[in-house]
């Protein structure tokens, strides 16, 4: 174990860790899906239920989870065998680390797909497809652009290579180079963005839709979907921020960088939300589109503010890259599993790992044209996907990373890890992942399932 360990990378800094963990977090999840969700859960309600949920249950079980990863400093399958052995706990606990791993290769499949839109995208912001545009026409070069198999199978197999060639040169060179330019032009993107939105006739009805709550509109779905986008958002309960966690040294402070990387990653979505619903309302869009939202929304914009050609091109070449630096999270704890595990090289770890997960984003791919009608339950192929990754397995895992940290862990381990300021702040943190944290999943899927 101990050579594993010495073979084991580690961030160059603390603020290398904070940039990277930061990048895993902001990414789709932000700009992509957080406002066309809040757009199909009525609003308001829905993003307080967010925030309550990434404080309440995110912050914690990410300290969890990142306190595991950093004590054991392997990937997460080895993580969990050697945490459960530590504890002497059931045999079964090593479970978890697998549901990472291939929660992490089934949400790479799609996330692929709807990166390779945003690819797409940076080329029809610079040929000037948006000129002019109203949005209808904005609308019909969506619907045109997903109703090809083709040219979606094209950008996904582009995006997949990119984060392979990424992921296999290493985690130090490749991710660390990328984080650092990529946050600072995005947070500053953004800001531009949100003067833009603020000129729009649409600013304060799309700023009301946003945090005006009417709880009338909440259901416990939209309950659910809420807490999953908490989990998904923040890039937890599948060993992600694990292996982040095992790249970790040992003398930074696991809470306070948690509490740092959950309210950035907070920022960005809310920010994206009050770029998007202005538009949404000033252009007479509908807020519950779907996945096309911000596809059908911000080019609009780009086709007629000033200076739009130059936005558009930089917002989806920094989306893409935000993507990018999720997707390397995504894929991780498989290639590091596959590396120190099963003794591969990080080449054919890597080959092996994405063309699995290129192949499973085929469904994806068919399921916005040729498969559109194929449902299950009348979600399609991507929507099951979503759901059964983003709703379940990462609220289940993450349950499991709450259990694991506050029950079976020996305290004086999680103590001795976390190395808090003071022991209240400890006490809180236990309190909060042994038990709100568990019970609130708890009560949200027994709700889900109709026995509340
Ligand atoms: N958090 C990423 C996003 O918001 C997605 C992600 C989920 C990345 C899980 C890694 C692990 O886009």
């Amino acid at each position: 174990m101990d050579t594993k360990k010495i073979q084991h990378a580690e961030w160059s800094s603390r603020f290398a860790f904070i940039l990277a963990a930061t990048g895993s977090a902001v990414g789709l999840g932000n700009i992509w899906k957080f406002p066309y969700i809040t757009g199909e859960n009525g609003g308001g309600a829905f993003v307080i239920v967010y925030i309550v949920c990434v404080a309440l249950i995110g912050i914690p079980i990410m300290i969890a989870e990142t306190m595991l990863g950093r004590r054991s400093g392997q990937n997460p399958i080895s993580t969990m065998e050697m945490l459960t052995e530590e504890a002497a706990a059931d045999e079964r606990w090593r479970y978890l680390g697998w549901l990472g791993v291939i929660a992490g290769m089934l949400i790479l499949s799609y996330y692929s797909v709807i990166a390779g839109w945003a690819s797409a995208y940076v080329l029809k912001a610079f040929t000037g497809s948006f000129f002019d545009s109203d949005a209808t026409a904005i609308k019909a070069i969506f619907d045109d652009f997903v109703a090809s198999p083709v040219h979606l199978l094209v950008w996904h197999s582009l995006f997949m290579a990119a984060t392979m060639v990424i992921v296999a040169r290493g985690i130090n060179k490749g991710l660390e180079k990328a984080v650092r330019f990529l946050m600072p032009g995005l947070f500053v993107l953004l800001v531009l963005l949100m003067a833009y939105a603020m000129t729009t006739s649409g600013y304060f009805q799309g700023l009301n839709f946003l945090f005006k709550p009417d709880f009338s509109k909440l259901t416990g779905s939209s309950v659910l979907t809420a807490m999953g986008q908490a989990f998904f958002t923040l890039s937890l309960g599948m060993g992600s921020v694990m292996v982040y966690g095992s790249y970790l040294s040992k003398d930074v402070s696991i809470a306070k960088a948690s509490i740092l990387i959950a309210g950035a990653d907070t920022i960005v979505a809310l920010m994206a939300g009050i770029i998007i619903f202005p538009l949404v309302f000033t252009y007479n869009l509908h807020p519950a589109s779907g996945p096309g939202l911000i596809f059908q929304s911000l080019p609009i914009a780009f086709g007629t503010m000033t200076g739009g050609w130059l936005f558009g091109v930089l917002f989806f070449v920094t989306l893409v890259f935000a993507a990018l630096t999720s997707s390397i999270a995504l894929i991780e704890p498989a290639v590091a599993w596959l590396v120190e595990s099963k003794g591969l090289s990080r080449e054919k770890a890597c080959i092996g790992a994405g063309l699995v997960t290129w192949f499973l984003g085929l469904g994806t791919v068919f399921s916005f044209n040729t498969w559109s009608g194929v449902t299950l339950f009348g979600k399609t192929f991507f929507e099951v996907l979503d759901y059964l990754t983003a709703n379940l397995m990462l609220p289940v895992g993450g349950i499991c990373i709450a259990v694991f940290a506050g029950w079976i862990m020996k305290r004086e381990h999680s103590e001795q890890e976390l190395n808090m300021p003071s022991a209240q702040s400890y006490q809180g943190w236990r309190f909060l992942v042994a038990y709100v944290a568990p019970a609130a999943v708890f009560l949200v899927f027994l709700h889900v399932v109709g026995v509340l």
